[in-house]
């Protein structure tokens, strides 16, 4: 494979929910993304996929929260030990980031345009306004907007969902980023034009040769985009492999079970439940293996013995007591 640009190494995160007490959102997470690669983080709601998103780009409070263990290696360069000044020549310039709700990131009373052309003039003092409204017109070309002139006198209001999140792709790769963070970028949006802003930014991905660390909790979007899968439970990845290994012979029961919802017909109603229950909160995860509480193969060292991840093929990583071996 290529070289590899982010390497996260045993990374813990804590939030402080009293005076005394912090919790532990996600912990011992590990994972590469090489250039151009497309990894995909999937899990339910509450998993610590967004934590360890942020985390990335160091967009968590810092009142209440604390990066307690691990490094972040962007080529190399530990994230974690930047200052906030030299963390922010690295956001939205090397590492950018597209969240779920477009709504969220543009400011609802500046015109699109007018929000594009000072992002671009922020980052580059030099930049006329003429030359940044010019770079904004063809970079909405570039997100199949049509009339991008005429888009660009619109408030964000005025265009669609669809629209809006071409907008935040449109500036999100403005300047070339090395590695794109998408976390459910198109959940927001209804099927068909999902389908439109996936393909959109996959074909993006690949003129640009940027990587993509793709957050979404639906295996369908995985099967369709990813390189490679990494799958989180309570905060912890529970298995980690390329694509297709985790289509053809997932051995953790939780990515067993996320792949059965989507042969059924909760997945059109945007529900997981194959798997009985919810995700513990933070407060209350169970001793032992944190699945234990939902696992149909739970047995007695499960509620015991907190398994470690372990790679159980070449480049396939389980953490689970019973699926040492294929
Ligand atoms: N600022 C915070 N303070 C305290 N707890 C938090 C904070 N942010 C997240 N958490 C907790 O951390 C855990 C992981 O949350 P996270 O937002 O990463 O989940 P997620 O996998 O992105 O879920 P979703 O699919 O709903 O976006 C959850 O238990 C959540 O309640
Ligand atoms: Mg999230």
């Amino acid at each position: 494979m290529s070289e590899v640009i982010l390497e996260v190494e045993n990374l813990q995160v804590k939030f402080r929910v009293s005076k005394r007490d912090m919790l532990t959102a996600i912990q011992d997470v590990s994972f590469r993304v090489h250039k151009k690669e497309i990894l995909g983080i999937v899990g339910e709601s509450g998993c610590g996929k967004s934590v360890t998103a942020n985390t990335i780009l160091r967009l968590l409070p810092s009142q209440t929260s604390q990066i307690s263990n691990g490094k972040i290696l962007f080529h190399g360069q530990d994230l974690v030990q930047l200052s906030n000044k030299e963390m922010r020549q690295i956001r939205g310039d090397k590492i950018s980031m597209i969240f779920q709700e477009p709504m969220t990131s543009l400011n609802p009373v500046y015109r699109i345009g007018d929000q594009m052309v000072e992002m671009y003039r922020a980052k580059n003092k030099h930049m006329s306004k003429k030359e940044a409204w010019q770079k904004a017109i063809h970079m909405l070309e570039m997100v199949d907007i049509p009339s991008p002139e005429q888009r660009m006198k619109d408030y964000p209001h005025q265009l669609s969902g669809g629209m809006r999140q071409r907008v935040m792709i449109a500036m999100a790769l403005s300047a070339r980023p090395e590695l794109l963070i998408a976390d459910e970028p198109t959940t927001a949006l209804d099927v068909t034009i999902q389908a439109q802003v996936l393909q959109l930014m996959k074909q993006l991905q690949e003129e640009m040769d940027t990587a993509i660390l793709l957050i979404t909790h639906d295996m369908g979007v995985v099967a369709e985009m990813a390189d490679t899968v990494m799958v989180m439970y309570a905060g912890e990845v529970v298995e980690y492999a390329d694509v297709t290994t985790i289509f053809n012979r997932p051995l953790h029961p939780y990515t067993r079970g996320l792949l059965a919802s989507l042969t059924r017909a909760d997945r059109d109603m945007g529900r997981l439940s194959s798997i009985e229950g919810t995700v513990p909160p933070l407060s209350q995860m169970p001793e032992g293996c944190r699945f234990n509480t939902r696992c149909p193969d739970c047995q007695a060292a499960c509620k015991e013995k907190a398994p470690a991840l372990l790679e159980v093929e070449p480049n396939h990583m389980v953490r689970c007591l019973r699926c040492g071996k294929v």
